[in-house]
């Protein structure tokens, strides 16, 4: 039995190709079919199942185009319901593979149809169970996203630890843990950047498998801490339950070539919004189309578009660092549901130029010169636009703290005559945050380059983070 884990970085995600004797299934597959079709035919297999671990709510999956392509069957665990055809799996169900099987474990609590996958060889051997957001390596799935008015984050949190205790940890220890998720989901809170382990290791490691937890201690655990989920996930739930636009459709369109008169033109009109992809030390030196933001591909660009754009059904056009990417650019706004992308500037900025359209540049400084003027005492604004937890464990002395994850909630505390200075950890975040900044009117915004991890190099005095009690 072949069983490969397809990770995709951006959305720090894995899908799952199983196959044996011909047949194949795939596990939480992303939005585009390509990979999938391709992976079963190299092989010489037909995707008979698609399973889903649960209605993700961090990116849109491909379960629907998937079956239209291969006529294979879409399989979620009790309860689930969609406006497309699914196969409701029950608890211990088996589903023939081949000369192997999967049996579907349900494991509610992350939300209430979430299910694992026990994969069996051809031997009868259980090498691995395939956890969705049930188990992370290092953590659990966050039981906030699946509340409703007689569900509360608390009751799942407690289906949750039986689902671990009850059907999890009673598997043998060596069996190989294959979770959905790694480092850097918001689905989690605290995810390892391994992808994968032995469920014994995890029951050494992971504070949520702890042998003598209580119920009351793990509720309390998983649902202390979560901060909001990013504004789209809602809007994805919605979409993985629907019939969306074809991915191959999204993708065409998406890559439409737009001359730069015909970029322009679209520019100025209120309801586009331009982004800017391209690595941050081009978009910096080369400037910009003005009133674009910039999410570089080289950050974990779906998120934070998600994160963002408001709009999930926001017309954009983008810049693109490598023209043969651009394929790969609508892939990326798809896959977290932005089906809305009319094009590419053909030819870049050098087009841009060549037309005679203007260009516009983000105001940037380097760590010690932001040291020396906030030594000096002659800036305005200096924010931090770090996660609040990030600040919070040690932050610039006379720095606030704006985190680019809530910008759109707190925008109104901007104001457009101001001077503003904004550093990151390293970077891309505050270069973002500069983009929205000046998209937005504020005309004197300049990004530090570096940021955090710069600054501190230059001895700029730092706070460590002090609980309010000590200060008693
Ligand atoms: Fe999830």
């Amino acid at each position: 039995m072949k069983v490969e884990q397809l990770f995709t970085g951006c959305l720090a995600e894995m899908a799952y190709y199983i196959e044996s004797n011909g047949e194949a299934a795939i596990i939480d597959p992303l939005r585009e079919t390509e990979p999938y079709l391709r992976m079963a035919e190299a092989n010489n297999s037909k995707i008979k199942y698609v399973f889903l671990t649960h209605f993700h709510a961090d990116f849109v999956s491909g379960q629907y185009d998937l079956a239209q392509k291969t006529g294979a069957k879409i399989v979620f665990g009790p309860n689930a319901t969609a406006e497309y055809e699914i196969y409701n799996g029950k608890d211990g169900e088996e589903f023939p593979l081949g000369n192997g099987k999967i049996t579907l474990l349900h494991t509610p609590g992350h939300t209430m149809e979430s299910s694992s996958y026990l994969i069996t060889d051809e031997n009868g051997n259980t090498p691995y169970v395939c956890t969705g957001d049930c188990l992370f390596i290092g953590d659990v799935g966050r039981p906030d996203l699946a509340v409703k008015s007689d569900l509360t984050q608390a009751d799942l949190a407690g289906h949750l630890f039986d689902s671990l205790r009850n059907k999890i940890m009673t598997l043998p220890d060596d069996i190989v843990v294959y979770p959905n998720h790694g480092a850097g989901s918001a689905c989690g809170k605290n995810m390892s950047s391994e992808t994968f382990d032995t469920l014994g290791n995890q029951k050494k490691t992971n504070y949520a498998l702890r042998a003598d937890m209580t119920k009351e201690e793990f509720i309390k655990e998983v649902t202390t801490g979560l901060k909001a989920p990013p504004q789209y996930f809602p809007n994805n739930v919605r979409m993985n339950k629907s019939i969306n636009r074809n991915i191959d459709e999204v993708i065409h369109q998406g890559s439409t070539p737009l001359d730069a008169d015909t970029f322009h033109e679209m520019s100025l009109q209120k309801d586009i919004l331009v982004v800017d992809t391209r690595a941050k030390e081009t978009y910096t030196e080369e400037g910009t189309v003005p009133g674009a933001w910039y999410i570089g591909l080289d950050g974990s660009f779906a998120p934070w578009v998600g994160s963002l754009i408001t709009n999930i059904d926001q017309k954009i056009i983008f810049i693109a660092e490598d023209e043969t990417r651009v394929n790969e650019i609508a892939t990326r706004f798809s896959r977290v549901g932005y089906d809305n992308t009319l094009g590419y500037l053909f030819g870049g900025m050098k087009n841009w130029v060549d037309h005679g359209h203007e260009v516009d540049k983000i105001n940037s400084m380097s760590a010690l010169e932001f040291s020396q003027k906030l030594k000096e005492g002659t800036m305005e604004k200096p924010l931090d636009v770090r996660k609040e937890s990030e600040y919070l464990s040690e932050h610039i002395v006379g720095v606030e703290n704006f985190p680019l994850d809530f910008i759109n909630s707190n925008y109104a505390e901007i104001n457009p005559e101001k001077e503003y200075f904004l550093h990151c950890a390293t970077g891309y975040r505050s270069l973002v945050a500069a983009s929205i900044f000046k998209a937005n009117g504020v005309e004197n915004v300049t990004d530090v380059r570096g940021g955090f991890n710069d600054i501190k190099e230059t001895g700029t005095p730092m706070t460590d983070y002090v609980c309010p009690t000590t200060l008693l």
